[in-house]
């Protein structure tokens, strides 16, 4: 796509933002979320059968984490599972599920606040933009991508926390964007679903400051997925020193939420790209965002 589609200028990592100092990370500098002594420690990831989901479970499989994947299509769930199983001798569960339903919801909640089989790490991944500019869309495609990004994150964050703090252990990655922090002409629902879910995360991690649960968002520019192509775009005008490595955005935010870091923005050239925005005023931002737009 043209990367003023799907969802904004910026959709693709090094380093994050620190949490702030003295915040206590609940997790160690190495390896998967704690689990209690004896049990393996257990990661959920929803759209993990491609992209940057599917690097967040290679690399957690690596490491030997079990997992529970969570996406549409079936097959490629089964595939993945056996496959990784295989490789890494991990226990692998798998369950389909359309995140921009209710049922579809209830089931991957369901697993979340499982007691007796705790889910140690939840990756709020998957997500998507649209092709169309808001103004030709389709409303019930905007509130579809409304269900996924927004409110799949916020009901499964829901579920999981009451037993991550019981436990006094855990952690949430939500995926957001670069996109939530600009303005853009296109992608108008897209953007406004990343910001939501940056905002929500960095707010919701001061509540659980003291209660041994971490909160990180991870927020990606263009990074080389399927994401694209599933919106239907050509990703030809965005310069190449502006693409992401899924496997590097999953390692970099995998990486900062160990650390104890809030926010992480994968890539120097987003990094100064985000904190530049916040330095300058918005309408100069605007008329940055429409030119780079139009360009790309
Ligand atoms: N690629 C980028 O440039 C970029 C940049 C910034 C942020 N992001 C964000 O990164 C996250 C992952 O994106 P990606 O680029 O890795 O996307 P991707 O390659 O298109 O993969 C999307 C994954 O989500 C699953 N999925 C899609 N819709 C779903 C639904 N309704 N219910 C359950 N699972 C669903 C897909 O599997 P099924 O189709 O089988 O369900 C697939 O596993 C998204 O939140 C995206 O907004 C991407």
């Amino acid at each position: 796509m043209s990367g003023n589609r799907n969802g904004s200028m910026f959709d693709s990592g090094q380093g994050g933002i620190p949490a702030s100092p003295g915040r206590s990370s609940s997790h160690p500098s190495q390896g998967p979320s704690p689990a209690s002594p004896g049990r393996s420690s257990v990661a959920l990831v929803t759209g993990a059968t491609a992209g940057i989901g599917a690097a967040f479970a290679a690399q957690l499989a690596r490491e030997g984490s079990d997992l529970v994947l969570v996406a549409r299509t079936e097959a490629r769930l089964t595939q993945q599972a056996a496959e990784m199983q295989q490789r890494y001798g991990i226990a692998v569960e798998t369950i389909p599920a359309d995140l921009s339903t209710d049922s579809g919801l209830r089931r991957v909640e369901q697993r979340v606040t499982d007691r007796s089989a705790p889910v140690d790490l939840l990756i709020n991944n998957a997500g998507f933009g649209l092709q169309a500019d808001f103004l030709d869309s389709d409303i019930s495609e905007e509130e579809g991508m409304l269900a996924v990004n927004v409110r799949a994150v916020m009901r499964l964050t829901h579920a999981a926390l009451p037993g991550m703090i019981e436990r006094g252990s855990g952690g949430i990655l939500n995926v957001s964007s670069v996109a939530g922090s600009v303005p853009t002409a296109t992608g108008a629902t897209y953007a406004a679903s990343k910001a939501w879910v940056t905002s929500f995360t960095e707010s919701l991690s001061m509540l659980l400051a003291d209660k041994g649960v971490q909160l990180t968002v991870l927020c990606p520019g263009f990074t080389r997925t399927d994401f694209h192509d599933r919106v239907g775009v050509s990703r030809g005008g965005v310069p190449e020193r502006l693409w992401l490595d899924a496997a590097d955005v999953a390692a970099t935010g995998l990486r900062d939420h160990r650390r104890g870091a809030v926010i992480s923005i994968p890539g120097i050239q987003y990094k100064v790209s985000v904190i530049g925005s916040r330095l300058v005023p918005r309408s100069l931002l605007r008329w940055v965002s429409t030119r780079v737009t139009a360009a790309t």
